[in-house]
């Protein structure tokens, strides 16, 4: 077996041939449609999609795909961007305000947006279908619904987002509401959002995606360079009181396993849905695709002058040991398996400030569902997720756009039980057992129970759109299919697993 250094010896200008076969992006495009009625929003803003270069490192700048956009009418303050990232803007809004978003597709391919973890209408959720193509634009409407939180929003165009995510497209989708005003969290320059993510560049600063073709999407594209906020290397410079992170894990594949370098505890006050009930406090933070946590960082107790490191810690991955797989070290994102330990950013304490204020022990309120409250308490609903003949499968059924078979539908109003499994090492036919985080559009979700679980970093409690199963991992979830009718997705969010079919609609009727 080489290493990369012998096999870059050996094999010479082939091998980076070979790469810039895969760089990003090589691509073309197809057909959409778009939509405009009748609605009175008090937020009105467009996002664009277009091409664009961002100086990441020094020398030639990176091509990224870029979502930018404005605000047409409503709160200057809806729209913020983040300067030199190529994340797209953050959008903050109020619960129950009327929001309406002008997406104009600039791209050389077709598109649509999902709004990820927002509970809308079926026609304003950016389904795979709904795609539109290069200079059309598609006008979404709709009420904000949900409770406080981090959400986000990112492409979904069947076959592509994997692609289209890894080129920059996500950005954040802030809601706040009163309970949550009533907390005095830290707001403005002490309420920070970290999106992280994992990228592999060339050796002229552009990103390289899938360099080993089906091998990589059966991993999910897994980069060596960690970025936060759209920047490798990232330092936080903080004053000695106390802060808000939201963090989303907007990586196409890679899992973390967060922890404070020092061994202070993470304070975990918000999930996928918002806040939870109460904090906990949890020695690390296990972190899929998609999932956000959000924590209380209290820095009052360290002096001006230290520095520590917000890290992912080795876990194992499951994944790992691979008798199939290619010879390691032939790609940048072989570097970093999925498991290894890193850095993920620096924060200094630079200044000193009196902090005024401390956590709330009580954070919200949340309405428990029982498990004897569902509709289908005897007869749960059951989803097996594995990968077979390199397509990704939901209860052996691969995406369809429009299929929804008879496991599928549900009674609008109906509260259910849904049975989620990894089954990748049940069914023995993989050789190398994947983790796979489901992620249900629509609504939010609680979670009741979880069986084979590996570790316990995970933060199970309050609401959630996304959770990671790991191999032979099962979990059940509940949920009540309130407000809208229609096709929703469910998928597996390491986005190269839901390309590969792992991705089904539920119909609610
Ligand atoms: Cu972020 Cu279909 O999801
Ligand atoms: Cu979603
Ligand atoms: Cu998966």
């Amino acid at each position: 077996m080489f290493n990369r250094r012998q096999f870059l010896y050996l094999t010479g200008a082939g091998a980076l041939s070979a790469l810039s076969a895969h760089r990003w992006p090589f691509t073309s495009a197809a057909i959409g449609s778009s939509q405009q009625t009748d609605f009175s929003p008090d937020v009105e803003l467009s996002l664009t999609a277009s091409p664009s270069e961002i100086q990441i490192f020094p020398g030639r700048p990176t091509t990224v795909w870029q979502y930018s956009g404005h605000v047409i009418k409503g709160d200057p303050n809806s729209l913020l961007n983040l300067a030199n990232s190529y994340l797209g803007p953050i959008i903050r809004v109020r619960q129950h305000q009327k929001v309406r978003i002008h997406f104009k597709n600039d791209l050389p391919a077709r598109s649509i947006i999902h709004w990820h973890g927002l509970h809308v209408p079926a026609e304003m959720d950016g389904h795979p279908k709904d795609v539109i193509t290069s200079g059309q634009t598609f006008t979404y409407e709709f009420d904000v619904l949900n409770r406080a939180g981090t959400y986000w929003y990112h492409p979904h165009p069947h076959g592509r987002t994997g692609h289209q995510v890894y080129g920059g497209l996500a950005g954040l989708f802030l809601v706040s509401d009163a309970e949550e005003k009533t907390l005095k969290l830290p707001t403005d320059q002490q309420d920070i959002p970290l999106v992280i993510q994992d990228r592999a560049f060339d050796q002229d600063n552009q990103l390289v995606y899938l360099p080993r073709g089906m091998h990589d999407s059966m991993t999910g594209m897994l980069g060596d360079s960690i970025c936060v906020n759209g920047k490798p290397d990232f330092k936080l410079s903080v004053k000695n009181r106390a802060y808000r992170l939201r963090i989303l894990n907007g990586s196409n594949s890679r899992i973390y396993k967060l922890a404070w370098s020092d061994g202070m505890p993470l304070t975990v006050i918000a999930t996928d849905g918002g806040l939870l009930e109460k904090p906990i406090q949890k020695k690390y933070v296990v972190l899929g695709p998609a999932e956000r946590i959000e924590l209380w960082a209290d820095f009052s107790k360290y002096p001006v002058g230290t520095s520590l490191e917000l890290v992912s810690k080795y876990f194992e991955a499951a994944m790992q040991g691979s008798a199939m797989g290619p010879r390691r070290g032939m790609t940048a994102g072989e570097n970093l398996p999925n498991g290894a330990p890193f850095k993920i950013l620096r924060v200094d304490v630079d200044k000193k400030e009196t902090e005024t204020r401390s956590l709330p022990q009580k954070l919200s309120a949340i309405e428990r569902y029982q498990p004897q409250d569902a509709d289908n308490k005897d007869n749960p609903r059951h989803f097996s997720f594995f990968m077979r003949h390199m397509h990704g499968l939901i209860n052996g059924r691969t995406f369809r756009m429009q299929e929804v078979a008879d496991d599928e539908r549900i009674r609008l109003n109906s509260t259910e039980i849904w049975e989620l499994a990894n089954d990748d090492r049940r069914m023995g036919m993989m050789m190398m057992p994947m983790p796979h985080p489901v992620h249900l559009h629509g609504k939010q979700f609680q979670v009741i129970e979880r069986r084979g679980a590996l570790h316990n970093g995970y933060v199970d409690e309050g609401w959630k759109d996304t959770v990671l199963l790991m191999p032979g991992e099962r979990v059940r979830i509940v949920t009540n299919f309130t407000d809208y009718k229609g096709l929703f997705l469910y998928h597996c969010h390491i986005l190269e697993h839901g390309d590969m079919g792992m991705m089904r609609n539920y119909l609610v009727t």
